[in-house]
């Protein structure tokens, strides 16, 4: 099977062609999609048609998956299959209520123990406006760190919990902020805030402006600002790609090296569908020294 790579019109992102996913890839096509994806970041593949099986079976030739801890918005007989949008059991939506509103800027799993290496999006039904996702280059967002910067990030840590996104969703008033978060006891995760890709040994930031609370050994208030500053350089336009999704585009990003973030839709009149599939991180989150 040949695939054309055509790169996006940003500095990251990249529409793959000539491929189905509902076929499980031999080993050549795993390790040219795995090469695209670190180049990359964001791989779009357009027009799939794709039974939650086929979604499994795909995902799991590169990675074992993460079930999602929101036990409601798994399928029904597939549970590696995350449900998201507005129309599973429940709401499962981390945009702003309102365009313009904060973002929620983050890396998949990186307050669980173990983070997620990609994850797998399947868009079954979009509304025809809103729900688009963003996607930020962390490659480039250190690199442009001036040396300082970048020495003082080297040293850091950032504090993960799903307790910011918690916060975060009671500000947006989408109603019951269980059905995205769920009720539990919260972890506080550390992680460094600088992490060498396992692939490229390239640097990336790290962390998420809503679920990364706190930086290790650093006052509240001070840390709040840091990871303000750095989500305003980070996430800048100039680094982003914009998914505007179709019904059939599955897009596969990797979360070693970008953060993503949802932004609004009409949850009360469109509807949203997308199957997620979650793969679960295998390499160490390298901490640069
Ligand atoms: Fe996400």
């Amino acid at each position: 099977m040949t695939i054309s790579i055509r790169p996006c019109d940003a500095v990251l992102g990249a529409v793959i062609e000539g491929m189905s996913l509902a076929q499980v890839p031999n080993s050549a096509l795993i390790e040219e999609i795995e090469t695209a994806l670190e180049k990359f970041g964001v791989l779009v593949f357009r027009n799939q048609h794709l039974s939650p099986r086929q979604q499994i079976e795909f995902s799991q030739a590169f990675a074992p998956l993460e079930l999602t801890e929101l036990e409601k918005a798994r399928l029904p007989d597939y549970p590696e299959i995350f449900v998201v949008g507005n129309v599973g059991n429940g709401l499962v939506s981390f945009a702003p209520a309102v365009p313009g509103g904060e973002l929620e800027w983050h890396t998949d799993h990186i307050h669980h123990e173990v983070p997620a290496r990609a994850s797998l999006l399947y868009a079954l039904e979009v509304p025809a406006q809103g729900g688009d996702t963003l996607f930020a280059c962390m490659y480039h967002a250190y690199n442009n760190l001036d040396k300082e910067k970048q020495d003082l990030c080297l040293q850091l840590e950032g504090i993960n919990s799903a307790e910011g996104l918690e916060h975060f969703l009671k500000r947006q008033s989408l109603g019951d902020t269980t059905s995205s978060v769920g009720k539990r006891q919260y972890q506080y995760i550390k992680r460094p805030l600088v992490r060498e890709h396992p692939i490229s040994g390239r640097r990336a930031l790290y962390f998420g402006n809503q679920v990364t609370i706190g930086i290790d050994g650093w006052e509240d208030e001070d840390a709040r600002r840091f990871i303000y500053e750095l989500t305003e350089h980070a996430c800048q336009s100039a680094f982003r790609y914009r998914h505007q999704w179709e019904n059939g585009d599955v897009v596969l990003w990797d979360n070693r090296r970008v953060l993503h973030a949802g932004t609004p839709y009409d949850v009360v009149n469109t509807r949203r569908h997308m199957h997620r599939t979650t793969w679960r991180e295998t390499e160490p989150v390298r901490l640069v020294v």
